[in-house]
């Protein structure tokens, strides 16, 4: 049976009709035009359609859209909302993506990383971003440019 459910998405609440069977990135993509959560593989395994749930990242494609009820939502639009880019234009500058598909899940898994830990180690962003998996890259432009974002992170100069 549907329902309604309320959260608040980038700072806005939102109220909407679900079915119980409704993925919160179906809703959040064809409801609310959230477009930068990707679907990828659909199993919690790619990290596209990555977003930050009450502070911490989850994947969207295997949640249910109920489960979201109450809950806090941040993605990219609000980052670029509020003009939050410097962990996007960081990623640009090192040529961090190719096709770009995966970048918005490891700009908030970057994001979800500098917040809680201003001065990773290595070993640290390696764990975090070892849910976001990018098909065209090697991996080595996205780790250079976290190392840059650590050194301004540190300094209290990125977030
Ligand atoms: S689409 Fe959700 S983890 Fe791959
Ligand atoms: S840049 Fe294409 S999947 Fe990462």
């Amino acid at each position: 049976m549907e329902r309604d459910i309320q959260f608040v998405l980038n700072g806005l609440s939102r109220t909407l009709r679900v079915k119980p069977s409704d993925k919160l990135i179906d809703v959040l993509r064809d409801k609310l035009a959230v477009n930068s959560v990707k679907y990828g593989c659909g199993k919690g395994e790619c990290g596209a359609c990555t977003i930050i749930l009450n502070g911490k990242t989850v994947r969207s494609c295997i949640m249910y859209a109920v489960e979201a009820d109450g809950c806090e939502i941040e993605t990219l639009e609000g980052f670029q909302r509020l003009g939050k880019t410097a962990i996007q234009e960081i990623f640009a500058r090192h040529n961090s993506f190719q096709c770009g598909y995966c970048a918005p899940g490891f700009i908030l898994s970057t994001e979800e990383l500098l917040r809680n830990n201003p001065d990773p180690t290595e070993e640290d962003i390696k764990k975090a971003l070892a849910g976001n998996l990018c098909r065209c890259t090697g991996y080595k432009n996205i780790l250079e440019a976290l190392r840059e974002m650590v050194e301004l992170s540190k300094a209290g100069n990125i977030l």
